[in-house]
């Protein structure tokens, strides 16, 4: 239970001022009786409040999926670059319920792919905590190509986990195993070419890669994927995440693009 000012104030209509305004001018509707009282309790779970003869979507927690675009960062602030928070229309530049609208983990700057956005801080620390082990899938373009012989080499290496050494501030760490699927000429992996170059680069004529492997990794150490290409030898040129846990990046959103999450997806990430 919640007062219904704070509520509609928090669910993007102005300020408790605005409400207010609204509730006088007999706009607002609760179970289909006007509500004139700003401190009229509400039960979002239970309650149907209608704005204007609308219905709105009571959710205590926002959820997003984003299609990152490269050039901007994952931050709440940054003097130079424009973050992902700016990408957002107006009408979710307000408070939440939940609390602070967030990424669930950061993609590099140069980065592509999927980035939850949300107010849930228990289901991002979850899923982010180490102990979660929630896999999360890349699709690599790298500067070398690859002899069968390599990509044998590096199956085995990613498939036992190996060390990383440390860059600038950052302490190296031993990656744990992890998966990956190289996108080769024979018909199945032709699939897995297309497949991972489908989402990769639906609509990005200026960031259109190669995709020559997809990476799914266990953990989320600073820099990881690049890290551990760089470890054998090779460059990342090209990064999207396609996949967090048992959720995958919707191609129909187009790079920079964004939205909310359906209750099926929601799910999903809750029970990864
Ligand atoms: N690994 C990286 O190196 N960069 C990212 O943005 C994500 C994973």
């Amino acid at each position: 239970m919640e007062r219904i000012d704070k509520i509609l104030s928090h669910h993007g209509f102005g300020s408790r001022k605005d409400v207010k305004k609204l509730l006088r001018d007999e706009l607002v509707s609760v179970n289909g009786k006007f509500v004139y009282d700003p401190g009229f309790q509400l039960d979002i779970e239970k309650d149907e409040v209608t704005v204007d003869g609308e219905q709105i979507k009571l959710q205590h927690d926002i959820y997003i999926m984003m299609n990152k675009c490269q050039d901007v960062v994952c931050a709440n602030k940054d003097g130079e670059h424009r973050t992902v928070f700016d990408l957002l229309d107006d009408s979710l530049r307000h408070k939440f319920l939940g609390g602070e609208l967030h990424c669930m983990g950061r993609l590099d700057i140069d980065t592509e792919g999927l980035l939850i956005l949300t107010t849930d801080g228990k289901l991002t620390h979850r899923l982010l905590s180490p102990k979660t082990h929630a896999p999360k899938t890349y699709a690599v373009g790298l500067r070398d190509s690859l002899t069968e012989e390599e990509k044998l080499k590096y199956t085995e290496k990613f498939s036992k986990g190996f060390r990383v050494d440390r860059e600038q501030n950052e302490s190296g760490f031993d990656a744990q195993p992890a998966e990956i699927i190289f996108c080769e000429s024979n018909e199945s992996a032709a699939r897995t070419r297309h497949e991972a170059n489908k989402t990769a680069n639906r609509d990005s004529e200026s960031s259109r890669q190669d995709v020559a492997c997809l990476l799914t990794i266990y953990e989320g150490k600073y820099h990881q994927v690049k890290r551990m290409f760089a470890q054998l030898g090779n460059e990342v040129v090209y990064l999207k995440r396609v996949k967090m846990g048992s959720l995958e990046l919707d191609p129909a959103i187009p790079l920079g693009g964004y939205r909310e999450l359906n209750e099926k997806e929601i799910k999903l990430l809750q029970t990864e």
